[in-house]
């Protein structure tokens, strides 16, 4: 099996909550894994992405198109992969990453016409994973969760002051766009889709996280 999972999902979907949950797992279990985080916040790299989503270049995602934004997402991935990673990565730990290039499917697509988004794809899958030489994920873990209920869960986070909230987060049409170009993607590219909610509620993080080993372990066969 690949050395490198990722597990997305839009915003407030549980992915730091799943990815925590998992490493601590194959901790557990004597697994040599490795959890990493994006956009890597702490890092210089992420200047632009941080610039995008605070607004620096306009208010509403739409306003910067989807290839440029792609590629500050993508420099932050790379400075993250070649400081502090790839040796790890290089010597069989496994990878845990909480977003990656899939992230970029997922935001970036919906800006995109529907006739314009397996371009998109072929394009971003060659650019981060051909010439900027990041992994490319062998297992994708992909969060489904109805931007209505993520949103109350990221309120409870900010105490429900909106003005925490970044360009993506506060534009809920956005984010069902996103949606819908995740589950597209999800399905072009063989993401395993886990549907996190249930009855209109999030359904126990130790539920998802038990269907996420499950398919973990289904792999390894
Ligand atoms: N299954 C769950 N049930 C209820 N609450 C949850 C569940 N999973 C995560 N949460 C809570 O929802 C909030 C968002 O979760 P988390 O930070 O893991 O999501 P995220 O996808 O990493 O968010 P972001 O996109 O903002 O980085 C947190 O307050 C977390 O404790
Ligand atoms: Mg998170």
């Amino acid at each position: 099996m690949n050395r490198l999972i990722t597990i997305d999902g839009l915003d407030g979907s549980g992915k730091a909550t799943q990815t925590s949950m998992l490493f601590d797992e194959l901790q557990r279990r004597g697994v040599k894994s490795r959890l990493v985080s994006f956009p890597d916040y702490a890092s210089p790299s992420s200047a632009p992405v941080k610039m995008y989503l605070e607004g620096a270049f306009g208010k509403k995602p739409g306003d910067v198109n989807a290839y440029a934004a792609s590629s500050f997402f993508a420099v932050d991935r790379y400075a993250s992969y070649v400081r502090r990673w790839r040796s790890d990565y290089k010597n069989g730990t496994l990878i845990i990453a909480d977003r990656y290039t899939t992230s970029n499917m997922i935001y970036q697509l919906a800006k995109l016409p529907k006739g314009e988004w397996d371009g998109f794809i072929s394009w971003l899958c060659d650019f981060e994973y051909k010439k900027l030489g990041l992994p490319e994920p062998g297992l994708t873990l992909y969060l489904d969760v109805d931007p209505g209920i993520s949103q109350g869960l990221l309120n409870k986070r900010y105490n429900g002051d909106n003005n925490k909230k970044d360009i993506h987060e506060s534009d809920v049409a956005y984010l069902c766009a996103c949606r819908e170009s995740a589950s597209y993607a999800a399905q072009r590219l063989g993401w395993q889709s886990i549907d996190c909610v249930s009855s209109g509620k999030m359904r126990d993080a130790a539920a998802i996280h038990a269907e996420i080993i499950k398919i973990i372990l289904g792999e390894c066969k």
